[in-house]
Order: structure tokens, then sequence, then C-alpha cells
């Protein structure tokens, strides 16, 4: 029996989860979704699997406001860890493999070079420990699992939680006339759902086990994503860069979280820059200046 034969993606409605139901339609992938599957109920995903035996099952699934989850680490920690821990023993029992979405904010952000996937974690927020309890949690069950850490992603579906993605939020903003202030000293790889989704089948399809970075290529400020946007929707905006400590927030940040790509360097997979992932989704979403650069 192959990886593939039998593919399951947790969270299939999220901005993730529709674009790996497209990267993998030719494998006609099942889709786990909340009532039916939740991760916060072991019963709902034992009989879902018992049931499917699916040989792959991809978890996009997560707690991942992160504010919230400083505020309320008990729901964070009951999906992000202990869900992914009772998901990981369940893949184990029927002999699936887990591929799970994971995050840069295990990272502290300390760093001025892209962290490689063998980094120590080092979490700031409440988010970023119950994701990293997620990711050590899941060794525990055996060593045939693919974790898959991302960073910044927006997607034509929009992010489940946000209803929407930062490239929608910035030009909604300057379409009102609002001043656009964001964020200069948090330096990111804004990632494609699209890209990701796509690398994540090549990664499933190289059946070579353990930790990937998976982002666009390169990287840039909150503030330098937000400028480009309006660059190549075309769009004239007063754009004010200033400082994260302007926020009121109460979860910490890491102000670096570029991820090199050493596990994908290794199957011979190269990702698109940030500056193509937006290209195509403004393309996709309509909002690309007809003439735009590629
Ligand atoms: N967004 C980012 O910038 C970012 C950055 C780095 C890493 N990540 C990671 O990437 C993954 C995907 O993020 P996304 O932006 O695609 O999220 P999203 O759009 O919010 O989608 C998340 C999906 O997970 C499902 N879900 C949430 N709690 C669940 C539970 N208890 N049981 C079953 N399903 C549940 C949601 O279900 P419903 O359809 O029922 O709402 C939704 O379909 C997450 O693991 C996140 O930690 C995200």
């Amino acid at each position: 029996m192959s990886l593939l034969d039998r593919v399951a993606i947790v969270g299939s409605r999220g901005q993730l989860g529709v674009d790996l139901m497209a990267a993998f339609a030719d494998l006609l992938p099942l889709a786990f979704d909340r009532p039916a599957f939740d991760l916060t109920d072991t019963a709902t995903m034992s009989a879902a699997i018992s049931a499917a035996r699916p040989t792959l099952v991809i978890n996009t699934a997560a707690f991942h406001e992160v504010e919230r989850c400083e505020a309320e680490p008990a729901p964070a920690f009951a999906v992000n860890a202990l869900g992914v821990d009772a998901l990981a023993g369940l893949c184990a029992s029927v002999g699936a493999v887990l591929m799970h979405v994971s995050t840069d904010y295990v990272f502290d952000g300390a760093s001025r070079v892209p962290y490689p996937e063998s980094a120590p974690l080092s979490p700031l927020s409440a988010y970023g420990v119950s994701k990293a309890a997620g990711e050590l949690l899941i060794a525990r069950h055996g060593s045939r699992f693919f974790i898959v850490r991302t960073c910044g992603l927006y997607g034509v579906a929009g992010s489940r939680v946000k209803g929407t993605t930062f490239a929608e939020t910035m030009l909604r903003k300057a379409a009102s006339g609002e001043i656009l202030h964001v964020v200069g000293d948090q330096t990111v790889a804004p990632s494609y759902t699209r890209d990701v989704a796509r690398a994540m089948r090549a990664i499933a399809a190289s059946g070579r086990f353990g930790i990937y970075h998976v982002t666009n290529a390169g990287s840039c400020t909150w503030h330098g994503f937000a400028a480009e946007i309006l660059r190549r929707a075309g769009v004239d905006a007063r754009l004010e860069e200033i400082g994260s400590a302007a926020f009121a927030s109460r979860a910490r940040r890491p102000a670096y979280s570029v991820l090199a790509h050493e596990g994908l360097q290794a199957i011979g997979y190269a990702m698109p820059s940030w500056q193509e992932g937006l290209h195509d989704y403004l393309l996709a979403r309509g909002l690309l200046k007809p003439s735009a650069p590629a």
C-alpha cells in the first residue's frame, strides 16, 4: 500500500485546507471536518479513522488566534498539543502517516539568519508553546511523520478565523482612505497557501519523513509586504511604518521568522519567491493591476 492511496485532510475548509484539497484533487482526498472530526473529541477522530483507514492524514487544524491563545491557553493546548497527540496516536494505530502543519512561532526570532529545520524550539507565546508541544508529542508515536512549518499564510479562501487575508485588509483600508499603519520590525516570509499546498504534495510524494520548512522564498517586513501589495494592485494609499511595540498585544511575536528550506532542498524542490506567490494570489483574486510586473 502506498502513502498516497487514501489521503485525508483535516480542516479542509480552511485557507490551506482548500488549496490542499486542490493539490491532492486527483487522489480524491477525504475531508475530515468538524463536527464529525474534531481534534478536541478523540471519539470522533477514532470513528472516522477506523472507518476510512487513511494512509496519509494531513492536519491543518489548529487553534491559532495568537492573542486568544495567550488569554486562553487551555483550548489552545487542547487542540494544538493534546488533540494532535491523540491524532498521531490514532494514525499510528492504523498505520497511517501524519503530515502536520506547524508554525514559525515555535522559534523566538532572535536569529538573523534563516532557521534550519533542526534549530532548537524556543517559542515566545502560548500559541507557539502549544504548537511546539504538538510537534514533540507527534514524535512519541514513531518516526513516520512529516511536520511542515510555515509562516504568514494567505490564500484565496481566506483564513476561517479572520475571514480575510492581510492583503485584502490592506486593500480594503486603502479603498476607504484610511492611513495604513504596518509594522516594519517583524521579518517574515509571507506564504501563498497554493504554493505551500503544492510543496506539501511533493513532500508526501518523496516519502522522506521528517521536518520541513515550507514558505515562499525570500523575506520582507509586514510593511514591505503591504507596500508590494499596494504596488501590484495599483492602489495609492498612505502607508506608514510603525514598530510592533505600538500594538497593545499580550503575545510576544518573533522579530525574525524566516525559515531555511533544507528539507525541500534535499528532495530537490524549490519554492517560488514571495513576490511570485503574491502575484499569483492577486491574479487569482482578480486584484492584480493589469500592467503589474510578474
Ligand atoms: N495563518 C497563518 O498565518 C499561519 C502561519 C503559520 C502556520 N499556520 C498554521 O497553518 C495551519 C492552517 O492555517 P489556516 O490559516 O489555513 O487556518 P484556517 O483558515 O483558520 O483553517 C483552520 C481549519 O482548521 C479547522 N479546525 C479548527 N479547530 C478544529 C478542531 N478542533 N477540530 C477540527 N478542525 C478544526 C477549522 O475548521 P472549521 O472549518 O470548522 O472552522 C478550519 O477548517 C494551522 O495549523 C496554523 O497553525 C498558520
